[in-house]
């Protein structure tokens, strides 16, 4: 099977980057909305990330640190080559067609991306009737998050055809897939997928069998719950447990920069999860409060200017 048509269901902070990576990397896109109003909202989200590829492919002429892997494999283009690459940046934003229509939207797809909201009942709705008029050939993936493709499988119609593609923010910079299926995932489709990926300039990093967190996050939240458990235990502040992991491991970033980078509402709608947080003895409960206090300042993160450090 060759993949030509892919549709990206919901143009939300994801959904507009892997439809813009995906026609940047001559695919023939689709996006699929809920709403008139869902579109408008779509529309200037994709122009923005339009234009950060241009101006990231204009800097690179002067800059070489700015070279992005979803943007080229390349470290030394020329400058002609890239605005070639401009153009195609160009001309992919130009090419995407928006669509409240399922019929639309699943007449002829090869691959479909889910990236709606992160909400069990609202993947469900979707899929039932997304299955109504889904081609037999259609391989249908998923951008979840936090919630695993066995949850879903039974109402896609194709469970066989069914799996995980994640994606990370800032999809040109940050190019990593993780492909992960569910028991009833046939390996051709996973297949089709890790080439998919490798085909819109991704990362492909495979899981064995289902994992809630991936691999990523399978590391990372622990970690980061542990660098904030030291600071609410008042263990130490976060400048030094930021310093002492840079130091002894050479990471170009610590714990709290990182915190900053994913946003402090994130890490307090994870935190709060634990029921152990609505107990403000426990570490959870420390935690949850001083990301609070945090938050109600308008110290959310690097997107606000300041969180744990100013920027
Ligand atoms: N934001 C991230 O950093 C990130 C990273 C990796 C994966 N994801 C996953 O991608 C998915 C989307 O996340 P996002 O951050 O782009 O969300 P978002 O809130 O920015 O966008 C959601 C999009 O889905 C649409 N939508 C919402 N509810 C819907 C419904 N019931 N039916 C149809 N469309 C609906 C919205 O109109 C919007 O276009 C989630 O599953 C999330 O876990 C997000």
């Amino acid at each position: 099977m060759t993949i030509k048509k892919v549709v990206v269901a919901g143009g939300g902070v994801l959904g507009s980057q892997i439809a813009l990576q995906s026609a940047y990397c001559g695919f023939d896109v689709t996006i699929w909305l809920r709403s008139e109003g869902s579109i408008e909202r779509a529309k200037p989200k994709l122009e923005r990330f339009k234009n950060i590829y241009i101006d990231t492919l204009e800097q690179m002429k002067t800059d070489t640190s700015a070279y992005c892997r979803g943007l080229t494999d390349k470290t030394d283009l020329s400058d002609p080559e890239l605005d070639e690459l401009k153009q195609k940046a160009q001309t992919a934003y130009d090419s995407l067609t928006l669509t409240t229509s399922y019929e639309d939207a699943a007449a002829d797809a090869d691959l479909i991306i889910e990236a709606i909201a992160e909400n069990p009942e609202q993947k469900i709705a979707f899929y039932t009737e997304l299955a109504k008029y889904m081609d037999e050939k259609t391989i249908l993936v998923t951008n979840s998050s936090t919630l695993l493709p066995s949850m879903f499988a039974e109402y896609t119609g194709r469970p066989e055809k069914y799996l995980a593609l994640h994606f990370a923010n800032t999809i040109w910079q940050n190019n990593t897939a993780e492909v992960m299926g569910h028991p009833g995932t046939e390996q051709e489709y996973y297949d089709e997928v890790v080439k998919f990926a490798e085909d819109i300039n991704m990362i492909p990093l495979k899981l064995k069998k289902e994992q809630p967190g991936y691999i990523l996050n399978s590391l990372l939240v622990p970690f980061l719950n542990a660098a904030q458990a030291l600071l609410a235990n008042d263990v130490a502040d976060y400048e030094t447990i930021d310093k002492t992991w840079i130091l002894a491991t050479g990471a170009p970033a610590g714990p709290f920069h990182i915190l900053d980078i994913v946003g402090l509402t994130t890490a307090y709608n994870i935190i709060i999860m634990n029921p152990d947080a609505q107990n403000p003895e426990t570490i959870p409960g420390k935690i949850a409060k001083m990301l609070k206090e945090k938050i109600d300042a308008g110290e959310t993160g690097i997107n606000a200017g300041k969180g744990f450090y100013e920027y």
